[in-house]
């Protein structure tokens, strides 16, 4: 037998990275994620956080997580399915469907295992789920976790989505998965396109909002408000770690897809849930972005930070600089 750990010891790209003086990885920042941060002793300008609305400083979302840490502790030591359940999740859950303008959401420990929960769940052994190539790794992983069949289709590549579904067989159900903005390239998926080649073919349709939520759509609604498509986008999988300033995930879909996730999830059964100082920095929030909506309120957080957004959907291809925060996005 050879030794497990002998890959281990091999000499790698990160030894070589590490030699050169280039390895990028693990730097410890020595203050709050903000846009400017403290990098190993010396000031560095933030280009890399997903902190989209400046939020993780917010004194309303600091004093939040205090308030439920002192109220409530530190953990729920369980899973939301036995004795993880607080009474605030489910009015966060409640909150973000009705902000999200869904029947239903469940919340899940991370974005990652949001991933990895819904579509292990939906996806079934005679089923196909459908990949855009430059989805998150998660998506991915989400895929192999499940007992379906993996296709992919080139990066936004709408012929080639076709292609795939043509070769779904007819006994088959099928998901088609992309994320709403894409992680690595910051471009936004073709969801008009999507959505109609999933009619034509019966397909259903599921978005990872991670970078969309609180960035782009109606008052921040994501990717599918942006389109105006919100009846046509089946589940919407998100984040509370980027521009929620917190951890968690969530999925929104209609109650019987989120009651049957619910109950056939491993990911949502067996992991524990959200802890309470996390939930309350997001409680709330979905309001907040949205306020301005509401008749004499100030401005849509979003907006606020980023006075040069349009009213309404802005151009695909539009980059706008947040001027307050640490990113640059569509
Ligand atoms: C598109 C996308 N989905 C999911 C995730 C996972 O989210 P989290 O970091 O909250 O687990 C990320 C995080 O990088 C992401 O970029």
């Amino acid at each position: 037998m050879v030794d497990l750990f002998e890959k281990c010891r091999q000499r790698s790209r990160v030894d070589d990275a590490k030699d050169k003086g280039i390895y990028p990885y693990f730097h410890a920042l020595e203050t709050r994620q903000d846009c400017e941060v403290v990098m190993e002793g010396k000031r560095r300008i933030m280009l890399g956080s997903n902190n989209y609305l400046g939020l993780t400083t917010e004194p309303e979302v600091i004093e939040a997580g205090i308030k439920a840490l002192e109220q409530y502790g530190t953990g729920c030591s369980g899973s939301r399915f036995l004795n993880g359940t607080l009474r605030m999740h489910i009015e966060l859950e409640e909150e973000l469907a009705h902000f999200l303008g869904k029947e239903a959401v469940t919340t899940f420990s991370t974005g990652f295992q949001s991933n990895l929960g819904i579509i292990s769940a939906v996806v079934g052994r005679h089923d196909v789920v459908i990949c855009d190539r430059e989805n998150h790794a998660s998506i991915y992983d989400g895929c192999r976790l499940s007992f379906g069949k993996l296709m992919m289709y080139r990066h936004a590549d709408m012929e080639d989505l076709e292609a795939q579904l043509q070769k779904v067989p007819d006994t088959f159900g099928c998901l088609i998965v992309t994320d709403g903005i894409f992680s690595m390239g910051g471009d936004i998926a073709k969801l008009p396109e999507i959505c109609a080649l999933a009619k034509k073919y019966g397909a259903r349709v599921m978005v990872d909002d991670a970078h969309a939520l609180g960035v782009i759509g109606k008052g921040g609604r994501g990717s599918a408000s942006h389109f105006g498509l919100e009846d046509q986008v089946d589940i919407y999988m998100g984040t509370f770690s980027k521009s929620l300033a917190s951890l968690g995930g969530y999925m929104a879909a209609s109650r019987e897809v989120v009651e049957y996730v619910r109950h056939v999830s491993r990911p949502f059964i067996f992991s524990a849930s959200i802890t309470p100082s996390h939930l309350l920095q997001v409680a709330g929030l979905p309001r907040r972005i949205h306020g301005g909506l509401r008749a004499g309120g100030p401005a849509p957080r979003h907006q606020r930070l980023s006075p040069q957004v349009p009213e309404g959907p802005p151009h695909p291809h539009h980059r706008i600089r947040d001027p307050r925060g640490s990113h640059l996005y569509l």
